[in-house]
């Protein structure tokens, strides 16, 4: 499968339907895997821990010869990886050094929507935004990319996301493989189409039915990555920062593997599996066991549960793509483990529910029959409550649903216990076509009726075809505001 033509969306659906790609045993593990680095801060005189960002154009080599033109953040391609502590005082200084306008949001954090870095929060070109805020959640994998409105899967294909590490004392203290880049590896895992000059194709083109879908795996920005490793554990933080491409991660060799966090940190306890799914924007940790002398290879298998809709399997979801591999010295030390007791289980109850809502995803632009619209706020959730939603993919094609703010929990899919890998905290849910979703969460801390937070389908080409919709968190006796004229940009 070579370039892929965006035309038409029924065009380009059908023939994704019909592109099966394997890679598996084809790609030539040859460039050692890129780590982030952390990214530096300073403390200012009031004790936050200053961060200065700075998105950028700039180019890349990704293969031998040819470079590519690509956006980063410090850098030309990603974000460093920012880590701090719960508790602590955090600040950015997030310059715009683009052509145009762009925001960082900070996709799984609790924070004002002032701080999120939406839609309404873009910065223009030669711009600074300064938000501030104080971290108040458990230690996680969470993730920080653009926003705009619109453009979102433009500027995350160019390169712009980056990891964001919450610590907490629970999991400083737990035994788990915790060295940054040695025995705990981001995975940034994110596919793209080169074109015969090396740049990136479909770049613009983002109104088609499933977006873009790459036929080449980077983890990190590296293509054909392997990693040394040399500790018999090693925990992987997977992020699935694609725009559009479903991953069903395992091993080559359907090695079991433990997983031990979701999106919003780390499970009661570990589950073992061969397999992981993850849809764009979700992330996991697993920690994997490596024998001395072996090699390993982490693939993304054919999705297992149904995709077939009137188009048939889209998203990528019948590939079979080759990854990273792994090579494992040939002593290993055994130092760390994986603990019977890690985080804390999700337990809202569904009968403190204070409101219930429904939301019908269809269409690929719409939520509840209506497209996304900056003024427009869909509704108000109250301070302190718990709510219900019930979210549906009324279609044939997969979607999947982020909120802002809050980790949520999946009380049900189809009325039914959910499976494994949906429980725990997240703040991403894959929606598999014609299943309901039944999710509950809480709303605290930060209320402000006119400045909205979102919910969407992450599926980029979605989100910014206007499958996403607006609600504020309202304090007591607060009614619903307006939307600041000025604040958004569009
Ligand atoms: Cu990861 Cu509203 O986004
Ligand atoms: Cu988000
Ligand atoms: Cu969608």
């Amino acid at each position: 499968v070579g370039a892929i033509v965006l035309g038409g969306a029924g065009t380009v659906g059908v023939m994704w339907a019909n592109a099966k790609l394997d890679t598996s045993g084809k790609v030539d593990f040859d460039t050692p895997l890129a780590i982030p680095p952390i990214a530096e801060s300073t403390p200012d005189p009031s004790g936050a821990r200053v961060f200065d960002l700075e998105v950028k154009s700039g180019t890349t080599v990704f293969e031998a010869g040819r470079e590519t033109a690509t956006w980063g953040i410090n850098g030309n391609f990603l974000g460093p990886t920012i880590r701090a502590r719960r508790g602590e005082e955090v600040a950015f200084s997030v310059y715009n050094g683009l052509d145009e306008g762009t925001s960082i949001h900070w996709h799984g954090m609790h924070l004002p929507a002032v701080m999120d870095g939406g839609p309404h929060q873009e910065v223009e070109p030669g711009g600074d935004w300064t938000p501030q805020w104080t971290l108040n959640q458990p230690a996680a994998t969470l993730w920080y990319h653009p926003h705009p409105h619109g453009r979102t899967a433009d500027h995350v294909y160019r390169g712009l996301a980056g990891m964001f590490i919450v610590d907490d004392e629970e999991s400083d203290a737990l035994p788990l493989p915790k060295t940054y880049g040695v025995d705990d590896l981001p995975m940034i895992v994110q596919d793209r189409n080169l074109d015969d000059d090396g740049q990136f194709e479909g770049g613009g083109s983002i109104m088609s039915m499933q977006g873009i879908l790459g036929d080449r795996i980077m983890v990190n920005g590296t293509l054909g990555p392997y990693v040394d490793v040399a500790t018999r554990l090693v925990r992987l933080r997977l992020l699935n920062g694609s725009v559009s491409r479903l991953y069903n991660f395992g091993f080559a060799d359907d090695r079991l593997f433990q997983v031990i966090a979701t999106d919003g940190g780390l499970l009661p306890q570990a589950w073992e599996t061969d397999r992981l799914q993850l849809s764009p924007g979700e992330r996991a940790e697993i920690v994997v066991a490596f024998e001395p002398g072996e090699t390993a290879v982490l693939r993304s298998h054919p999705a297992d549960e149904g995709y077939t809709g009137p188009l048939g399997r889209v998203n990528g979801a019948d590939d079979l793509l080759d990854v990273c591999e792994f090579r494992a010295a040939a002593a290993l030390t055994d130092e760390t483990s994986v603990p019977a007791a890690m985080g804390t289980a999700p337990d809202l109850d569904p009968a403190d529910a204070a409101e219930e809502r429904s939301f019908s995803l269809a269409g690929f632009n719409q939520i509840n029959g209506e497209a996304m619209d900056l003024q427009r706020i869909d509704f108000g959730v109250r301070e302190g409550t718990v709510e219900l939603w019930e979210v549906s993919n009324a279609d044939g094609y997969m979607h999947n649903f982020h909120v802002h703010d809050v980790q949520f929990q999946v009380v049900s899919v189809d009325g039914a216990e959910p499976p494994e890998r949906l429980r725990g905290w997240k703040d991403t849910v894959q929606l598999v076509p014609q299943r309901k979703y039944l999710l509950a969460m809480r709303f605290a801390d930060y209320t402000d009726p006119d400045l909205p937070y979102m919910y969407h389908c992450h599926i980029l080409a979605h989100e910014d075809s206007g499958m996403m919709g607006q609600f504020v968190v309202l304090g007591e006796g607060e009614e619903i505001g307006a939307v600041p004229a000025g604040a958004a940009h569009g």
